[in-house]
């Protein structure tokens, strides 16, 4: 047991003492630890303990830490070079988002790099008001896609909670999960996209499931409007298949990736289908740092492991192992999809939360205060999962 975290009274709220003057902005809430190295699936504190992540850094060390591929092409790319702009060729960015598009096995035919989630949905509602001439987008209750003034906007609660801008860039309408009737009702001829997170992570883990997606898909065809699936914390094969539009059997217009993308290092993407890919012109879309060679090569190489290593078939193995053995102690049910896998809890999830890491487990919170979510790294194995199973055991229930 690890006694610092043991010790604490609030997981998210204390911030470790700093060796030097902090002059970090204090806006996010601290877990009381302090990490200096990780290998594998393991995190080491300060003091040199160990700790089993199933976390993830919020769903992006998806090859856990210090994978030995990863590392040499960071290193080769950064040896070769460090940096080119997207004004000129380079062979890394065409084999990145060729890999990208073959492994997604959808029909997607265009790649745009970005370097966050939220500039990759940014990019899309662009792309979505520009292409349909249309004033009014329709989200998901529930739902976070960022925090910029396109992306926040079809955040829900963001409003309320840390919008901070004047007003929204356009019109939102929020639609509850699930709700077919809404579908039909609210998307109509004035839409210009409908954004949805096909498995809300945020939230808590929650699987919208393929009838609502498909109805989605239906009432988009009907009026003309584009789908975006945000699958930045869902997708780059968190739910056991490359991404979950694979899952549910339904192709949107666009999607967006990023998190597990580069397993580490910065990078996002926006995948659009071929009538959309056909409709872009020079200046449409830009950014600097996008595409670089080095993001590029971290994609190349993440698509090459999680292919070569089966990755996809571990999430599947052992995310069913999950379900199987971990409804136990304190939880009473499981949701989500593959390693975005929400633990519905008893008690309070952040208490829930708390004593894991006291046994050395870090899991996250949600939205949901009675869910612990699960962002697994990829390269878990089944002595990981039974850790976790025996350990809720011995918690109070
Ligand atoms: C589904 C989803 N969309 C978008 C974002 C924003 O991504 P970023 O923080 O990289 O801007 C997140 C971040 O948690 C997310 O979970």
């Amino acid at each position: 047991m690890n006694p610092a975290s043991a010790s604490m009274a609030d997981t998210r709220t204390s911030r470790p003492a700093p060796a030097t003057t902090d002059y970090l902005a204090h806006v996010f809430a601290q877990y009381p630890i302090e990490i200096a190295s990780g290998e594998g699936v393991w995190l080491r504190n300060s003091r040199g303990e160990r700790i089993l992540d199933l976390y993830g850094g919020h769903a992006v060390a998806s090859l856990g830490y210090g994978h030995p591929a990863w590392t040499r092409a960071l290193t080769r790319q950064a040896q070769e070079c460090n940096f080119q702009t997207n004004a000129v060729h380079m062979q890394v960015r065409l084999r990145a988002a060729e890999r990208l598009v073959r492994f997604s096995g959808l029909d997607f035919t265009s790649v745009f790099f970005v370097n966050s989630g939220a500039e990759a949905n940014e990019n899309a509602l662009k792309l979505a008001f520009r292409m349909t001439s249309r004033p009014r987008v329709v989200a998901v209750e529930g739902a976070f896609h960022g925090r910029t003034a396109a992306a926040g906007a079809v955040t829900w609660g963001a409003k309320e909670k840390w919008y901070g801008f004047p007003r929204a860039p356009f019109d939102v309408t929020f639609i509850p999960r699930g709700d077919l009737a809404a579908v039909s009702q609210h998307i109509g001829a004035d839409t210009a996209a409908v954004i949805v997170e096909p498995v809300q992570g945020v939230a808590g883990a929650v699987d919208l499931g393929a009838p609502f997606l498909a109805a989605l898909r239906t009432r988009c065809n009907e009026t003309g409007s584009l789908l975006i699936f945000d699958e930045v914390q869902c997708g780059m094969g968190r739910t056991g298949q490359p991404f979950a539009a694979n899952l549910y059997g339904v192709t949107p217009d666009l999607l967006t990736t990023a998190k597990a993308l580069g397993a580490g290092f910065p990078c996002a993407a926006l995948l659009l289908s071929d009538p959309l890919a056909a409709q872009l012109k020079t200046d449409d879309l830009g950014t600097t740092f996008g595409g670089g060679p080095l993001a590029c090569a971290m994609v190349e190489a993440v698509v090459d492991i999680i292919e070569s290593e089966n990755l996809l078939d571990n999430v599947r193995r052992l995310s069913a192992q999950m379900r199987e053995t971990c409804i136990v102690g304190p939880v009473v049910a499981m949701q989500g999809a593959g390693f975005l896998a929400g633990l519905r809890t008893r008690r309070p999830a952040r208490d829930v939360q708390r004593e894991l890491l006291a046994h050395d487990i870090l899991t996250g919170t949600s939205g949901d205060p009675h869910v612990v979510r699960i962002l697994a790294p990829f390269v878990l194995d089944a002595s990981h999962i039974a850790q976790l199973a025996a350990t809720l055991a011995a918690l109070p229930s």
